[in-house]
């Protein structure tokens, strides 16, 4: 099946086409800045700009930033407080006209990584976590997904694990890779204590920069990055929209 893939994010809102049975991209992936503020009306006209710019005539699969249960975004960490309680899929779908399914944007990136990625084939316990503005996690057991795990949430010196290591936290606090590294090291001891994952994949725009901070890492379980990188959102949105949103 053809479906659009888009990824909601903080500074920029993508998406291309994808094939779903193969993870493969259709067409280059088209990226417009994410509207300020990031009220539901504008983000539904950019994605509805997104859609056009493709010419789009089917079905959108959207990952959002926070929970969503049902097509409902449940929470807004770094979105506007507006997505709260909406039925997000139904009003994308009014105001773009195309039917939407909507899943969390950490889960869409993990799924991606499981179906054609750095979880391939991979049994066991697998936690992904993406680094961006937030920390975005997914958890797997036997690659079935445990949707909406909010575990960039956790606190972490008194405050949200991700105002502590995100890489929005590496900028805002000017850190070095090593400095950064052993945050986020810590984190993943955390999750470590907790779930014991047999394989933890890093995602986000940082993995690209994985060599930096990778020899940092000192937890027992076995740490990827991301094989997807920017794709991961797109493709996991697409993929997995309709078979676990709404
Ligand atoms: C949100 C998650 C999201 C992550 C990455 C967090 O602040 O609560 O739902 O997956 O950021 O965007």
């Amino acid at each position: 099946m053809e479906v659009l893939g888009i990824d909601i994010g903080g500074s920029g809102i993508k998406g291309a086409p994808v094939d779903t049975d193969t993870g493969n991209l259709l067409d280059n992936r088209y990226r417009l800045a994410t509207p300020s503020p990031a009220k539901p009306q504008a983000v539904a006209e950019t994605v509805s700009d997104i859609a056009d710019h493709f010419r789009w005539k089917g079905r959108l699969g959207v990952g959002f930033p926070g929970v969503v249960r049902k097509g409902v975004t449940l929470t807004a960490a770094n979105i506007h407080k507006d997505w709260i309680g909406l039925d997000a899929a139904k009003f994308i779908k009014t105001v773009t006209g195309h039917k939407t399914c909507m899943i969390n944007d950490a889960d869409a990136a993990g799924l991606a990584e499981m179906a054609f990625g750095a979880g391939k084939n991979r049994q066991g316990v697998v936690l992904m976590v993406t680094i961006g503005t937030g920390l975005g996690t997914a958890l797997f057991t036997n690659g079935q997904l445990l949707p909406n795990c909010e575990f960039g949430h956790l606190e972490m010196k008194g405050a949200d694990a991700e105002w502590y290591a995100s890489d929005a936290a590496r900028k805002r606090e000017k850190l070095s890779w090593k400095k950064w590294g052993q945050r986020i090291d810590q984190y993943l001891h955390t999750m470590e204590k907790l779930f014991w994952p047999d394989l933890i994949i890093l995602g986000g725009g940082i993995s690209k920069k994985h060599e930096r901070f990778f020899p940092y890492l000192t937890v027992q379980a076995e740490v990827v990055p991301a094989l997807m990188l920017n794709e991961a959102g797109i493709i996991g949105a697409a993929v997995g929209a309709c078979k676990y949103g709404k």
